[in-house]
């Protein structure tokens, strides 16, 4: 699989990468509000491509402070081949290079493959924190959308 930096012209392909291996497609998602991702950390969004298809995508970003990580994704047909671990070795590499201290990410607490994926790579579960959100403008925001 080679990787890539994300390009606006993938937007269709990896809406479909998220909807066909089941992330909840949301009001975040909408091709204007991914371009603002993008726009901030273009070289932390990441495609993954074989033979010219698109078959992983990862969104990373940095706030200057901590890194995140949203949304990685390999298409089903693609998956437990060692992907979704190539993909998200190269985005930790460049966080490495950017100085990024600690990274973060948000999985659902049933989400038993996920959080498998993630134990195998040394990633740690919090259990000293709890996760709290805000939405500061109700007439924006869509989990599903
Ligand atoms: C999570 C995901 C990206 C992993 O990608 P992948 O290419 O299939 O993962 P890898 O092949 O690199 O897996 C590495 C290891 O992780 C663990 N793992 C991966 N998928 C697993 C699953 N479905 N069940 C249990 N363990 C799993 C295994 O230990 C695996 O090693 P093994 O295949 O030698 O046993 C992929 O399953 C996916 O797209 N899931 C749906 C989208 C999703 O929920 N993303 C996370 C949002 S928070």
């Amino acid at each position: 699989m080679k990787i890539e930096n994300f390009s606006m012209k993938d937007y269709g392909q990896i809406i479909q990468i998220w909807k066909a291996s089941g992330i909840n497609v949301g009001s975040s998602d909408s091709k204007e509000e991914i371009e603002i991702v993008f726009h901030r950390n273009p070289e932390l969004f990441l495609v993954g491509k074989i033979d010219d298809e698109i078959i992983s995508v990862v969104i990373g970003g940095f706030d200057g402070r901590r890194g995140y990580v949203h949304h990685l994704a390999v298409s089903p047909k693609y998956q437990r081949k060692g992907y979704g671990t190539q993909l998200i070795n190269e985005l930790n590499e460049r966080f490495k290079k950017m100085g990024v201290h600690k990274v973060h990410l948000f999985i659902e607490n049933d989400n038993d493959k996920v959080i498998n994926f993630y134990k195998k790579l040394d990633w740690e579960i919090r259990d000293d924190l709890i996760m709290m959100s805000f939405v500061p403008d109700k007439t924006l925001y869509k989990r599903n959308s």
